[in-house]
């Protein structure tokens, strides 16, 4: 698959998300082997009037690259400028969320919402093209709802654009995320036109993976499946080079990497809000763990890093002797 210069075979890529897909993050990922990193979805509107989060949201480092800056809005002279401010922020593209599905997001016509204005949509996509230089890529859902799938009218245009990829989170907005995603779209998509595609949407396992190459598709976006397993790139390729499953981690470098990301957190965020919002990762780290709901406690509770440490190899230490016994 081609971005511009980028040139990855069958590209594993994490998925924009907010409040999870920050540096930290996106540097366990591509240690465990993700191909393309994307940022959270960042305001056009809040990054022209410099709002610091926004801000935030945008800074990417040379050790991330491949990387998209995503952005999101509907109004075309906010959408031009902020692809030029991503541009200039270092991005190697461009991504325009279409997908967004949040009420506050899709009502306004932004993210999903332009689902329901292809000419809007249009007009987005040619002022974020006029804004930068840098290739421009799309992700977005089905349709509206059920009754008004218009993904292939949609990738259609795109590619007669000169969009570079699109992403399918292959349900409508009206599901959020309920019901499974789709994937027989893939294919539909692919005959339709000629528009590179990355799968999304429901992609769990390294199986997964295959399934989605098998029916078409350039790419793979992977999101939750991240959170509950980082190393799911990692092991996705392996599955693919080779047809073999790896093994589970296991739960000594399931900690070891969870308190690097925290440590990375901290340090990104400082201790107030590092700590905090780096709670809706223990659950990935530890999933299938037996016994943790005193842990679990615990974690939530702490707001220093050191006492956390402490409570995830005590927690290792009794788990390794309760398997002895
Ligand atoms: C917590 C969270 C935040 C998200 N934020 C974004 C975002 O900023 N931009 C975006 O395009 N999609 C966002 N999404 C949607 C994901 O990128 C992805 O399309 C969706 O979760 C389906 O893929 P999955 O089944 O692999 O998770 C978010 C999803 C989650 C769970």
């Amino acid at each position: 698959m081609r971005i511009g210069n980028i040139n990855i075979d069958r590209p594993l890529c994490l998925a924009p998300m907010e409040d999870v897909t920050d540096r930290p993050f996106r540097a366990i990922c591509k240690e465990q082997g993700a191909d393309l990193l994307y940022t959270e979805f960042t305001s056009c509107e809040a990054l022209i009037r410099n709002v610091k989060n926004a801000r935030r949201k945008i800074l990417v480092d040379d050790n991330e690259r491949p990387i998209a800056i995503q952005l999101y809005g509907s109004a075309e002279a906010s959408m031009e400028r902020a692809a030029a401010l991503a541009e200039k922020a270092g991005a190697d593209f461009i991504d325009i969320n279409c997908g967004c599905w949040v009420k506050k997001v899709a009502n306004r016509g932004d993210g999903a919402g332009l689902l329901r204005d292809l000419k809007r949509f249009e007009a987005v996509v040619r002022s974020v093209m006029r804004g930068t230089k840098l290739p421009v890529t799309i992700k977005t859902r089905l349709g509206w709802d059920e009754d008004s799938i218009v993904i292939l009218d949609v990738a259609r245009m795109l590619e007669d654009l000169g969009v570079q990829a699109l992403t399918v989170h292959c349900r409508t907005r009206r599901q959020g995320y309920t019901g499974a995603a789709d994937w027989s779209w893939l294919p539909r998509i692919r005959e339709a036109s000629g528009i590179q595609l990355i799968a999304n949407g429901d992609i769990k396992t390294p199986e997964d993976v295959k399934t989605c190459f098998d029916l078409g598709c350039d790419g793979v976006m992977i999101g939750r499946g991240a959170i509950h397993s980082p190393w799911i790139f990692r092991h996705a390729r392996h599955y693919l080079d080779t047809g073999e499953r790896l093994p589970d981690p296991g739960l000594k470098r399931r900690i070891e990497m969870c308190i690097r990301h925290l440590t990375d957190s901290v340090a990104f965020r400082g201790a107030a809000r590092g700590v905090p919002s780096f709670r809706k990762h223990y659950a990935g780290y530890l999933k299938g763990v037996r016994n943790i709901a005193n842990l679990r406690k615990d974690l939530m509770q702490f707001t220093e890093v050191e006492p956390i440490v402490e409570r995830l190899w005590r927690f290792y230490e009794e788990y390794e002797s309760e398997d002895a016994a």
